[in-house]
């Protein structure tokens, strides 16, 4: 049985009687860049994050730059975030002009450890960016406590979990600025690239959406320095279109994530991704913890069943941040992550018979495989 990792053809299909004529009528408009499209998917998406506004940018990466650029972050200062994410988030702090610092992640839910945040603060700290990996978000609650009693603005990075949930408030929604990506694989894709900050913050948003046009207060009226971050029209449309069907897409993938994890169960050498208490995971990406991974991968793909790594090289053993001089066992953690992690199939239209398929082909793999136990599970670090 074929088994994709990610189907978007299967999802346009369910979709194309609207989001044929939503685009045809931005045509009709000639609405291409930013315009009443755009205005109304952030109006539409600050209601759905419990925001008060929302602003369209042009990828998630560059909402994660504006929105460092709009908190002032700059040369000469340190920003926190995590290892075990993808290259966009450390870039954006880099492309902003500061320096990343990166602290481990917790073992449990491999998102930012608050104690290691703790210990990572200096005078030159500007921002804290948690990552919400794979469509949970990190452990809110401390992390915002800690940024109080600095009085450190935080930025999620939740560029993978659009509809999760801390303790019942939206992801987006906890911290001063909430980034997110519609690349076109995310929960919430666009038909191209597109991403939005959330905020609270009216003066933030104000800054926000000069900088992502040129810094122009008014056309050709020039505030700040600015660049060209804008969302397009088509982007706009498509994205109002599938956010109405966002919360059953997220709860069908919570179903799919459910059945695999009633199949994995106490499955010898394999630990299975959990919903930590009080929040809500979307599962944007259903990764599975094991040794042998890149052979098992490989097994898998015999059987048509295709799996992705998110990701195989932390963001501080990449060359480009060499310089940083952070070698192995820096961040011991996230790079058991790096090394153990296998995203299994995860999308809505995934059939039940797909996801009995790709389990009982993973049982047989591990049955097969050369034997390399879990580190995670051989430490100790996690129980089935
Ligand atoms: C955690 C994380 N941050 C940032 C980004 C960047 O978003 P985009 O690809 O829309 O620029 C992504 C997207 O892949 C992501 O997964």
């Amino acid at each position: 049985m074929h088994v994709p990792f990610l189907d978007l053809k299967a999802q346009y299909q369910t979709i194309r009687s609207e989001v044929g004529p939503a685009i045809s009528q931005v045509l009709t408009d000639a609405a291409f860049a930013g315009g009443p499209y755009v205005e109304k998917f952030e109006s539409e998406f600050a209601a759905f994050t419990g925001t008060a506004h929302a602003v369209g940018v042009s990828s998630g990466t560059s909402a994660l730059w504006l929105a460092l650029l709009g908190l002032g972050v700059g040369p000469g200062d340190e920003v926190i975030t995590v290892p075990n994410t993808f290259m966009a988030t450390a870039e954006a702090i880099s492309m902003a002009g500061a320096r990343p610092v990166f602290v481990d992640v917790e073992a449990e839910t491999c998102t930012m450890s608050p104690e290691q945040l703790r210990g990572a603060i200096t005078p030159r700290t500007a921002a804290i960016i948690p990552v919400h990996l794979f469509g949970q978000t990190a452990d809110m609650g401390p992390i915002l406590e800690i940024a109080r009693e600095h009085d450190l603005p935080v930025i999620e990075d939740a560029a993978q979990a659009h509809g999760a949930a801390y303790r019942g408030r939206p992801a987006g929604s906890l911290g001063r600025a909430g980034c997110f990506s519609f690349y076109p694989g995310k929960n919430l894709g666009a038909y191209g690239e597109a991403g939005a900050v959330v905020t609270n913050d009216a003066d933030l948003a104000g800054r926000l959406r000069m900088l992502r046009d040129h810094g122009q207060s008014r056309k050709y009226h020039h505030r700040l320095i600015g660049w060209n971050g804008r969302m397009d029209g088509i982007q706009g449309a498509v994205l109002s279109v599938k956010l109405k069907r966002l919360e059953g897409w997220n709860e069908a993938r919570r179903a799919h994530a459910r059945s695999y994890g009633e199949l994995l169960r106490d499955l010898d050498g394999l630990v299975a991704p959990r919903e930590a208490a009080g929040r809500r995971h979307i599962y944007h990406v259903y990764a599975v913890r094991v040794g042998g991974r890149d052979w098992l991968m490989k097994r898998l793909a015999q059987a048509d069943v295709h799996c992705a790594i998110h990701y195989p090289v932390p963001v501080h053993l990449q060359e480009a941040y060499a310089f940083l001089g952070l070698g192995r066992g820096s961040y011991p953690v996230a790079e058991r992550c790096a090394d153990e992690f296998l995203s299994l199939p995860m999308f809505p239209e995934l059939s039940d018979e797909q996801v009995d398929f790709v389990c009982a082909e993973l049982k047989q793999a591990l049955a097969e495989s050369p034997q390399v136990p879990c580190a995670a599970v051989a430490s100790g670090a996690l129980v089935h």
